[in-house]
C-alpha cells in the first residue's frame, strides 16, 4: 500500500511536471476537500473523481504502471481528496474493471473507493437487452472489480431502460449495489434521458458536461435538482478538444481568485460550480495530472461573475 509520504513524493514528481511552485503544490494537498451529497442518502463524495475509460486490457505495461500511480493518487493520496472511480463493463475490452480490481485488492486500498461501473448489452439506445446477459454482464463486474458490494452501477449510453434499470433496481433491493443510474453522452438522448428521470427512481445519472458544452444547464440540471437526482459530470474536458482549444494560452490571472491554478482546475470548477452536479469523472492516465485534477476540488468555487467570465473567455477561443 502506498504511504502518505510516497504520495507526497509522487505529487511533488506531478507537481514540478506541471511546472507548479512548491508553495502552491502545498496548498493543493491542504486546501479543505470539496464534498457533496448524494441526493437520495445525503452521503458525502468527494466532487472530483477518476474517470476509468483509458484503462485496457491492451495497455502497454508502462501505460498500466501509470494508470495504477493515478488510481493510487485518486485512493489514498491526499487524505481523501478524491474517491469516485467510474468504470464500464465495457471500457477497454474489461480491462478497466479487471486491472482498477486487481490492483485495489493487490495495494489494498479497495476500500478507499466510491466503485461505479456501467451495464448494457442492448447497444446505444434501441435495441432490446436479454435479461440473463445483463444479470451475466452485472455478475462479471463483480467479479472483476473483486467487490461484494458495487457503490454505483449505471445503465450505458441509454440501453433499453425498462429491462436494465429494472434488474439494476432488484440488485439494489438485495444490497450488493448502493446505488443505480443511468447515462449519456449524446445531446440527441437527452428527451429520453428526462423521461426516464422522470418515470424511474433513479440515485444518478452521468452525463456530458464542459464549459463550452452547457446544454445540460438548460433542462437536465434543473430536472435533475428537481427530481433528487445526483448528476456526475463525464467529459469536462471534452476530451482534446478543449485542450485543442487553449492551446499554450496563459491562464487568466483572476482564476486564482477561486484557486484555480491550472487550465484543468479552471474546467473542473466551472463544472462542479453548478449546484446539481455532485461529482465531475475526468479521465486521464497520466498521475500528474490526477493530482492536478484533485486541486480542482479543493478552495474556493468561482461566483456567478467568474462564471460569466469564464464562459466569455471560452467563447473568445477558437474552434467554438
Ligand atoms: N456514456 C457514458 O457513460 C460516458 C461517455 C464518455 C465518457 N464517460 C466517462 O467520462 C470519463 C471522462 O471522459 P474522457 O476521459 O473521455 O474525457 P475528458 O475527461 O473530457 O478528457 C480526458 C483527456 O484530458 C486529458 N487530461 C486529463 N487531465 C488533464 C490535466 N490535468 N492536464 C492536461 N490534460 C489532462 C487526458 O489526457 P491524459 O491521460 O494525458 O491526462 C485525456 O486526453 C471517462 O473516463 C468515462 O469514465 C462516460
Amino acid at each position: 500500500m502506498i504511504s502518505r509520504r510516497d504520495w507526497l513524493r509522487i505529487s511533488a514528481g506531478a507537481g514540478a511536471a506541471l511546472g507548479l511552485n512548491p508553495r502552491l503544490l502545498r496548498a493543493l494537498q491542504t486546501g479543505a476537500v470539496r464534498t457533496r451529497a448524494i441526493p437520495s442518502t445525503g452521503e458525502q463524495v468527494p466532487i472530483i473523481g477518476l474517470g476509468g475509460r483509458w484503462i485496457s486490457a491492451n495497455s502497454p505495461p508502462e501505460e498500466l504502471a501509470d494508470h495504477r500511480r493515478v488510481l493510487h493518487a485518486l485512493a489514498d493520496g491526499a487524505e481523501g481528496a478524491g474517491r469516485v472511480f467510474d468504470s464500464a463493463a465495457g471500457y477497454g475490452r474489461g480491462g478497466s474493471e479487471t486491472y482498477a480490481g486487481q490492483w485495489a485488492e493487490e495495494d489494498g486500498f479497495g476500500d478507499g473507493i466510491f466503485w461505479t461501473t456501467k451495464v448494457n448489452v442492448a447497444g446505444r439506445g434501441g435495441g432490446s437487452a436479454d435479461p440473463a446477459a445483463v444479470r451475466d454482464q452485472i455478475e462479471r463486474s463483480f467479479t472483476r472489480l473483486r467487490r461484494d458490494v458495487i457503490d454505483l452501477d449505471q445503465v450505458h449510453n441509454m440501453g433499453d431502460p425498462p429491462t436494465q434499470l429494472g434488474i439494476l433496481q432488484e440488485y439494489k433491493e438485495s444490497g450488493r449495489i448502493r446505488y443505480i443510474g443511468i447515462t449519456t453522452t449524446s445531446q440527441r438522448q437527452y428527451g429520453r434521458l428526462a423521461d426516464v428521470m422522470r418515470q424511474y427512481p433513479l440515485d444518478f445519472i452521468g452525463i456530458d458536461y464542459a464549459i463550452d458544452n452547457r446544454t445540460v444547464e438548460e433542462r437536465i440540471l434543473p430536472l435533475a435538482q428537481d427530481e433528487g437526482i445526483a448528476v456526475m459530470v463525464y467529459l469536462p474536458f471534452g476530451r482534446s478538444r478543449m485542450w485543442r482549444r487553449i492551446g499554450d494560452r496563459e491562464l487568466p490571472d483572476w482564476a486564482s481568485e477561486f484557486d484555480a491554478h491550472t487550465w484543468a482546475q479552471f474546467m473542473l470548477k466551472y463544472v462542479v460550480a453548478h449546484p446539481a452536479v455532485t461529482v465531475a469523472a475526468p479521465g486521464t492516465g497520466d498521475p500528474a495530472h490526477m493530482v492536478d485534477n484533485l486541486g480542482g476540488g479543493r478552495g474556493r468555487l468561482p461566483t456567478r461573475e467568474h462564471l460569466r467570465r469564464m464562459v466569455d473567455l471560452v467563447e473568445g477561443l477558437p474552434g467554438g
